[in-house]
């Protein structure tokens, strides 16, 4: 394995620390506005070309060291029944909260209902040419389950939290639906050639470590289980979710995707031995200084335990707002700043028991 983004996910020893963004493809470059002027935001994941376009503009703008496909956690919702409107936040017209709405729902066949996914990463694969490994993803059961439950994002979820307490055999089975959904979906994602799947699960950090473990932790940790390949590593995104961090090392995941809020060496401390971090810039410091930027890229950098595979990634997504030579100044400063003279010199212990497969 020679790719410095997979061997980072497995923890092997790195010439520098890779680097990729969060929502990379989107309303901060120039030219994914230009596309998204002529076409709305479901026809743009709809369409395999367009797709691809947008996913690859990062990649040639700022020279990331992953591409994410450009798509969206809620694909799989209107396979499975579920229409979904952006306005601009998600909203669903007719949100799951009762068993016989749970069981009406379809599980998609990915090569009929999400084709469109499929051939966007064939075609990728195609155009990347082994430039850069490319990510795909989905979103966690819990998280999917949120907005299915509430309908819309933003406001804490409280439909899915009351229905967690007031009927939990109905929210089980919304979430073995997931697994299930989830688990064919980016199998058949790495079958079309994702070389990564990152798993979203931005609202389980909602939920009191007791809730978390029972209704977010288990389905999560089952649909890691499930796609387990040899060299396609799993990463597991949460956010605000310090509270949680002792638990999430049981995922099984390969890397966990940490927020800005806890210093990397405290979540590795908290996550325990084993999972690479990826993380953890503030969004906002890219609305900042170079000289800024620069400091808080050296602190992150400088942070992460010499024992731990690290990819570089903001916190969470980055913000529409940001200039586009921010971000670039940021993939630069992550390459300038972490290079290594002597890359065996530091994981190599946490290497020699990788994967054999690399
Ligand atoms: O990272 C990437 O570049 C890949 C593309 C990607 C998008 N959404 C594109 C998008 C990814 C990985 C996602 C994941 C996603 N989508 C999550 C989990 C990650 C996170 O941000 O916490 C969630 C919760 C969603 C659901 C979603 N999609 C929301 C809440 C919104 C509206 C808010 C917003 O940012 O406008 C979207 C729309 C969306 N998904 C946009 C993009 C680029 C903006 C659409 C546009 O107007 O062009």
């Amino acid at each position: 394995m020679t790719d410095i983004f997979l061997r980072a996910c497995f923890g092997k020893p790195v010439e520098r620390t890779p680097v990729w963004i969060m929502r990379q493809a989107g309303r901060y470059l120039p030219e994914y506005r230009e596309i998204r002027a002529q076409h709305d935001f479901w026809t743009v994941c709809r369409t395999p070309e367009l797709a691809a376009r947008v996913t690859l503009q990062p990649v040639e703008r700022l020279g990331v060291d992953a591409a994410i496909l450009f798509s969206d956690i809620l694909v799989s919702l209107p396979a499975m029944g579920l229409p979904v409107a952006f306005r601009p936040g998600p909203s669903i017209a007719q949100p799951v909260r009762t068993r016989s709405q749970v069981e009406a729902l379809r599980v998609p066949s990915p090569p009929d209902d999400l084709s469109f996914v499929l051939d966007a990463i064939r075609l990728l694969r195609k155009e990347l040419a082994g430039r850069v490994p490319l990510i795909g993803f989905g979103g966690a059961p819990l998280t999917l389950a949120a907005y299915m439950v509430d309908g819309a994002g933003g406001k804490g979820f409280p439909a899915l939290r009351t229905l967690l307490y007031d009927d939990p055999a109905t929210a089980r089975r919304l979430l073995d639906h997931l697994v299930e959904a989830q688990g064919l979906f980016l199998e058949a994602q790495i079958e079309a050639g994702a070389q990564a799947v990152q798993i979203f699960d931005t609202w389980a950090g909602l939920l009191s470590p007791d809730l978390y473990k029972t209704f977010a932790l288990e389905p999560a940790a089952r649909l890691v289980e499930r796609l387990r390949r040899p060299g396609v590593p799993v990463i597991y995104y949460l956010r605000d979710a310090a509270h949680l961090l002792e638990a999430v090392g049981r995922c099984g995941a390969d890397v966990i995707s940490v927020e800005e809020k806890i210093p990397l060496s405290r979540a590795a401390r908290l996550i325990g031995p084993g999972p690479a971090l990826q993380g953890n810039l503030d969004s906002a410091a890219l609305l900042a200084s170079h000289d800024v930027i620069e400091r808080l890229v050296s602190e992150v950098l400088d942070d992460v335990p010499k024992d731990r595979g690290h990819v570089f990634n903001l916190g969470h997504g980055i913000l529409p707002q940001t200039p586009v030579e921010s971000a670039s100044f940021l993939v630069e400063t992550v390459r300038r700043r972490s290079r290594r003279p002597d890359p065996a010199g530091d994981v190599a212990t946490r290497a020699s028991r990788g994967p054999s497969n690399g």
